[in-house]
Parts: C-alpha cells; sequence; structure tokens
C-alpha cells in the first residue's frame, strides 16, 4: 500500500517481540496488532489499552497462537475509527469490476462485542458504500494497487479483495486479500443474476473487459447470517448433529451455504467454527434480514450460536456516511 500510494492507517512491521513492544509505549493512541501470516481470519487484535496491545504481541510472537509462520512478523498500526466496508473486485489486465459493496460483523457476539472472527454476518448492498465512495475506493486504492503490481512484474488477475474503513477522512484501506470474503459473498451472490463461472473463467482468461458495465443483478437486498459452533473463534466441539435443513430450504428466496460441516453415514454434523451461512433475498433489508433469521429459526444443533443483529447498523440508520 505504501509503494502504491493507497490511503491506509500508519504502521510498522516488526520481526522481534522488543522493538514491537518500544513502539506500542511509545504511541499516543491505541493500535491494531496483526500477525503477519494466515490466521484464518482471527489474526488481527483490535485493543483499547497498551497493556491489550503488549499482551497481543505475546500471543503472536511468543506463545506463536497463530501457529509459528504468523508469529514471526507483526504489523502494528494505528486504529481507525469509521464503519468497515468490504469490497470485492475482480481485476484482470486494466480490468477492475468492484462487486456490490457488502459489510462484514467481525465481531462474535452482538453490539459488535467479543473477539474477532473470520466473519459472522453480512448484507449486500452496503448503503454505506455510496457511488461516491465507491469512486473514491477504486481511484484510490484499486486502480493504484492494480498499477503498482503491474510495474513490479507481478500483474494481478484475480480477486482483489478490499478490507475498507470508511472514516471521517474518507476511506482507508484496512487490508488486502486476493480471493472473496466470508460471509460476504454470500450475499452478493444471491444477488449476482451473470453467470458466475463465466465471469470467472474470463478474469483467468483475460477477457474480463467483456464484462464491463454489463453485470446483473437482483434490485433485492440479501443478509447472511453465519452459525457458529459454540466456543467459536476458540475451541469449539465438532461433530454435532444439523437439524431442520430440510425445512429451511423450502423457504423461498433462502440458501443455505455449508461451511463447517461434514455428511457422516447421511447426516449433516457439525465439522468447523462457522457451520453454516444462511442466507436470504428480501425486497428491502428489513425483509432480508426478517428471512434469514426466519430460516436460522428452523436449524439447529447442540450449541450453535449466531448473531442476532446482522445488518442492524444499516437498518437502524447508523451508516454516518451516507
Ligand atoms: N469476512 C472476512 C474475510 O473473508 O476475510
Amino acid at each position: 500500500m505504501r509503494d502504491a500510494d493507497v490511503p491506509t492507517a500508519e504502521f510498522r512491521g516488526f520481526d522481534h517481540p522488543d522493538p514491537a513492544r518500544t513502539f506500542i509505549e511509545t504511541r499516543e493512541y491505541p493500535v491494531v496488532v496483526k500477525a503477519d501470516g494466515l490466521a484464518a481470519g482471527k489474526g488481527v487484535i483490535v485493543c483499547k489499552t497498551k497493556q491489550e496491545a503488549l499482551a497481543a504481541v505475546e500471543r503472536i510472537m511468543v506463545k506463536e497462537e497463530f501457529g509459528r509462520t504468523a508469529g514471526r512478523q507483526v504489523v502494528i498500526e494505528k486504529r481507525l475509527d469509521g464503519e468497515e466496508l468490504s469490497v470485492l473486485a475482480l481485476v484482470a489486465g486494466r480490468t477492475i469490476i468492484p462487486l456490490a459493496p457488502t459489510q462484514d460483523h467481525k465481531r462474535a457476539f452482538d453490539n459488535d462485542e467479543g473477539p474477532n472472527t473470520g466473519g459472522m454476518g453480512a448484507y449486500c448492498p452496503a448503503p454505506l458504500g455510496t457511488p461516491a465512495i465507491l469512486n473514491e475506493i477504486e481511484a484510490h486504492a484499486l486502480v493504484p494497487t492494480v498499477h503498482a503490481l503491474k510495474r513490479k512484474r507481478t500483474p494481478f488477475r484475480g480477486v482483489l479483495y478490499a478490507g475498507v474503513m470508511v472514516t471521517n477522512q474518507g476511506p482507508r484501506i484496512l487490508e488486502y486479500n486476493c480471493r472473496f470474503g466470508d460471509p460476504e459473498l454470500q450475499p452478493v451472490l444471491m444477488r449476482l443474476k451473470t453467470d458466475l463461472f463465466e465471469l470467472l473463467l474470463a478474469t483467468a482468461e483475460d477477457r474480463l473487459s467483456e464484462f464491463e458495465d454489463k453485470l446483473e443483478w437482483d434490485p433485492r437486498s440479501a443478509v447472511c447470517v453465519v452459525m457458529a459452533s459454540a466456543g467459536y473463534p476458540g475451541n469449539y466441539p465438532k461433530g454435532k448433529l444439523i437439524t431442520g435443513l430440510e425445512d429451511a430450504a423450502q423457504l423461498p428466496n433462502v440458501k443455505v451455504f455449508h461451511a463447517g460441516t461434514k455428511l457422516d453415514g447421511g447426516h449433516v454434523m457439525t465439522d468447523g467454527g462457522r457451520v453454516l451461512g444462511v442466507t436470504a433475498l428480501g425486497e428491502t433489508l428489513a425483509e432480508a434480514k426478517k428471512n434469514a433469521y426466519d430460516a436460522v429459526a428452523k436449524i439447529n444443533f447442540a450449541g450453535a450460536h449466531y448473531r442476532r443483529d446482522i445488518a442492524d447498523k444499516a437498518l437502524k440508520g447508523m451508516t454516518k456516511h451516507e
């Protein structure tokens, strides 16, 4: 991001805990500590105090809670205030096609409380992603990033997923992933009418320009509620019987995406932290939310945990940047 001059938080990388601790001690602002490696979406620790930040360095680098590789380096950055937005874009050559904007819900519990997770629910389109904000993200983040990668002779083709914080000063990029977002993609796919296979094939074959301004969307809203195992994102049990999937499948405009499940003797069992992405369309965001939770109510497994406030930020008009 620095190379491409993309607006992001002030940050520094460390490969030893001592200078990381000194950096934290000398900051005048709250920080976020990130394990510099794959950590199943859990390697970002948003800290309120210096003590929390020091503990995060301990967990990542000393105790290596997120694994050896992810524990070798940390990135410590200034904590930004605002609302998060996920923008997933398809990229091939010069063509960049952002998909409809979504909002994830990273914390485990309602009202954005509890630890960070891989994502507990999402909705699409996110009103926070106004055309003006999306244009800014494209012009100041996606375009310069794609150009910088090309200049480095590592041209990018695939999904560029920008994790954005929409601050009072404008959008800031928190992170990039080169994959789709989970659960963000579920509500996106409920609405995307263009053939996903053709779209991905065109991306892979560098023909994405054929789809420029041609994506077709269902105008309705979609909401995805993640049903997780008890204890997630910490330790959780597996092998719990899931019931009610057939009942949920009977509901119109509902699709249940399987994540941490497995088939065992004809029964569907839990087999991961995030188990199901229960997703529904509705004429309005409120109706999509209701439809998704009606489907969730049909499904059961021991210890099932889910947030009850997915999409509420938009519904309660808490979106500050419309
Ligand atoms: N939901 C966040 C992610 O896919 O990284």
